[in-house]
């Protein structure tokens, strides 16, 4: 209020008083003139009276004419009177008349004629005259001397009140000028505000700011976009993503800021083994999508301990350095207790959430004693974000379906934090993620985080269609933002990928040798052509209807019969759950029956392998196969089919692959099948038999192409890169919300 008083009012009143000061002489002469005016008529007015008593004989009535004239300047401002002959001498006059108001001034020549002006030194005077006849036609002439004295007193009295009424008037409007500029700007703050907070700055196309907020709006909108598109064209900048892409990407954005990883998935997983300690490495995209990046940024990572020796190789903080051969990060372990694991992994994250967000036709099954389990599991992660956690404001890069409440919870921990959270699987349809007991709580939880990944667009509309329908949160359609209780969370779909090139390359014999070892170790002929699959025996991969496309394959194209063997790697996965130990049964009966119906001495069509493969003899598998069939019913993205085209240098080889993948978006030159559709996978399965090696290549080359440019680097850098962005807008949001700017803005109406 004082900085108000010194920039506004003061000077205000300043140029108040001047303006009245300098006007004053003007008042001042202004009422002087309306006072003789007034005195010139009434002296007139006095004469005229006075004429009708002087017409008759001067010297018979000087008493009496003198007597007249004291009681008529009995009046306080009549000063003097007098009676003048015709050569300007007094023949009588008051007893005050001044002599210097002498009879021989020029005589006036109408009634309202302007009296003289007099400066005595009693004062100022007016003096008019009257001229007029006796009735013996002497010419006369009255001279009548008013005291102006009383006129300059009001006249200077007029001057002051006329400065202070100035002054007062203009104090009145400026104090009404301030109050009407504090309340608009009071609500031209509040319109910002509001626009901020309520539609969150994202929305601003939606927003109807009044008239004087669309400057700034327009300013926000101009900022912002731009923001975006500085980012957008570092991301389309760099044609090649490399693990020194995603270095440098976090030095400049994130300078020295530490990289936090929590899945539930180790990327290392130690077993004991014959008396000795074996390192596993676990078969999981989510592994081998995120464990280069982590090469990459060094910094730590945080899964469950599941491994039967994992706690005997850690230190006293529960950490190991990983990669065994060369390590370049660390990988914090978190101990759940049986119960834990019961409850927490195998019941609601893969009873539940699994089949829920996976259109496979297997139920969900909710328990709440799984819930109470997943809440406190989540718990126990964050505790471990925080106690990592060397700043306040780590990046945390969350995933999965296991930890949908960790993001809120580290947000209230942490909240400087950047948490970017994947999503690996698909997000089911509102309607049917609806059935969750606890979609509120779900949907609460990921929403603590800067941003939301999914594999694809329709996943992430999906996801915001459900927030619409269960959240009471605000969503800005054009820029996928979701603002829930001032939080901001970016719903973005960034493609997962692998590494580019894969570093197992360097190590795996040339196609030819691949494809020797493979056959000899499966016993497959010289002229049998090899398809394989990969995956975790889970009931989601479509397993079952490849070897059923399989059957119709034989069916349909019956000179394949000897001369084709399909090799299913079924890595025995959450095998402690009846539909997962169910489904392994069936599709061993079902590879059984298909051997018995189609096999023959020499011949196995279906080589099911249930175990375990490490990495470098899957590649081997991909090098020997002449086609590879990924027939998922529905999956978030699916890298099987990605390491297949990586593990072709050769450029050779036909990729199968499911429309219900997430993958079938980005690489259309496979054969895109419908898993359901046996007869048509069948038709795929000759077709890539009997391809040309010319369009094998050509579809190969350009399918590659793809993997190399939309590496696993870009995958991590987009969302970095994403995160940096709204970090930024958050920050700028936050000065915006405090108002800092504000205060120090002049003060104008
Ligand atoms: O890719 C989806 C995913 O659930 C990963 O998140 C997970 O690591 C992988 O499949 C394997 O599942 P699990 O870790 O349960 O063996």
């Amino acid at each position: 209020m004082s900085r108000l008083w010194v920039r506004f009012l003061l000077p205000l009143v300043l140029i108040l008083a001047t303006v009245a000061y300098a006007t004053g002489p003007l008042v001042e002469r202004l009422t002087m003139a309306w006072f003789r005016r007034d005195l010139d008529i009434r002296a007139q007015v006095i004469g005229a009276s006075l004429e009708a008593s002087l017409a008759g004989d001067d010297a018979a009535g000087k008493e009496r004419v003198e007597g007249i004239f004291n009681r008529v300047t009995r009046d306080e401002r009549l000063y003097g009177v007098a009676l003048c002959d015709e050569r300007g001498r007094v023949l009588y006059a008051s007893t005050l008349f001044p002599a210097e108001a002498d009879c021989r001034a020029e005589p006036a020549q109408q009634a309202s004629a302007q009296g003289k002006l007099l400066e005595l030194p009693n004062g100022p005077f007016h003096v008019a005259t009257r001229d007029f006849e006796t009735e013996s036609r002497r010419p006369r002439r009255i001279v009548l001397v008013h005291d102006m004295s009383f006129a300059t007193r009001r006249s200077s009295d007029s001057r002051h009140y006329f400065i202070l009424v100035f002054v007062g008037i203009g104090l009145v409007v400026a104090l009404l000028t301030m109050i009407v500029a504090q309340l608009s700007f009071r609500g031209w703050i509040e319109g910002l505000r509001s626009m901020i907070r309520r539609r969150s700055l994202l929305d601003l196309d939606g927003f109807r700011a009044t008239p004087e907020l669309r400057p700034v709006l327009r300013e926000f909108r101009r900022a912002l976009r731009q923001l975006e598109e500085e980012q957008r064209s570092r991301d389309e900048s760099r044609v090649e993503w490399t693990p020194a892409s995603i270095r440098d990407v976090l030095r400049e954005e994130f300078s020295g800021e530490q990289v936090l990883v929590v899945s539930n998935r180790e990327p290392y997983i130690h077993e004991r083994r014959d008396g000795g300690i074996e390192v596993r490495k676990p078969a999981s995209g989510l592994v081998s999508a995120l464990e280069p990046v982590m090469r990459a940024c060094s910094g730590t990572w945080i899964a469950h301990g599941s491994g039967s020796a994992d706690r005997e190789v850690v230190d006293a903080d529960d950490r190991i350095a990983v990669p065994p051969e060369k390590a370049t990060y660390q990988l914090r372990r978190v101990w759940l207790t049986p119960e834990e694991e019961e409850g927490y992994y195998y019941g609601f994250s893969n009873e539940g959430l699994w089949p829920l967000c996976h259109i496979a036709h297997t139920r969900p099954i909710f328990r709440s004693a799984d819930w109470e389990r997943y809440v406190q599991a989540n718990r126990r992660f964050a505790d471990a974000v925080v106690e990592e956690a060397r700043r306040d404001d780590p990046v945390v890069l969350v995933q999965d379906y296991h930890f949908a409440l960790l993001p809120k919870m580290i947000r209230e921990r942490l909240p400087n934090a950047t948490i970017l959270t994947f999503w690996h699987i698909p997000w089911p349809n509102a309607e049917s993620f609806g059935i969750c007991p606890w979609r509120q709580e779900i949907l609460d939880g990921l929403l603590g985080s800067t941003i939301m990944g999914f594999h694809t667009p329709h996943h992430v509309n999906n996801f915001l269609e459900t927030v619409d329908r269960y959240m009471e949160s605000r969503i800005d359609r054009e820029s996928n933002v979701v603002s829930l209780q001032g939080n901001l969370t970016a719903v973005r779909h960034y493609p997962i990928s692998i590494e580019w090139p894969p570093r197992l390359m360097d190590t795996i014999p040339g196609v030819r040798e691949c494809a020797a070892e493979f056959r000899r170790r499966h016993g497959i002929g010289a002229g049998v052509r090899i398809g394989i699959g990969v995956d975790r025996l889970d009931y989601t991969k479509g397993i079952e209807e490849r070897l059923w496309a399989i059957e119709r394959l034989f069916e349909l194209y019956p000179e394949w019969i000897g001369h084709f063997t399909f090799v299913q790697i079924a890595a025995p996965t959450r095998a402690k759950i009846d539909s997962y130990r169910n489904f392994g049964e069936d599709v061993t009966r079902l590879a059984d029956r298909i051997n018995a119906r189609f096999g023959r001495e020499g011949y196995v069509p279906i080589v099911l392998l249930k175990q375990h493969h490490e990495p470098p003899e899957v590649y081997r598998g991909f090098r020997a196969a002449d086609l590879c069939l990924v027939t998922s019913l529905h999956d978030g993205m699916n890298l099987v089919a990605k390491e297949f085209i990586a593990a072709r240098d050769d450029e050779q080889g036909v990729l199968i692959l499911s429309l219900f993948a997430g993958a079938s978006r980005e690489l259309p030159e496979a054969l895109l099948v419908n898993p359901y559709d046996f007869d048509q996978c069948a038709r795929a399965l000759h077709a890539a038999l009997s391809m040309s090696p010319e369009e094998r290549r050509a579809r190969m080359r350009s399918l590659r192409a793809v993997v190399r440019d939309f590496n696993v680097f870009r995958w991590a850098g987009r969302m970095v890169l994403d995160a940096a962005m709204v970090r930024r807008r958050s920050r700028v949001l936050k000065h915006v919300r405090n108002w800092d700017f504000l205060e120090r803005l002049p003060v104008a109406p």
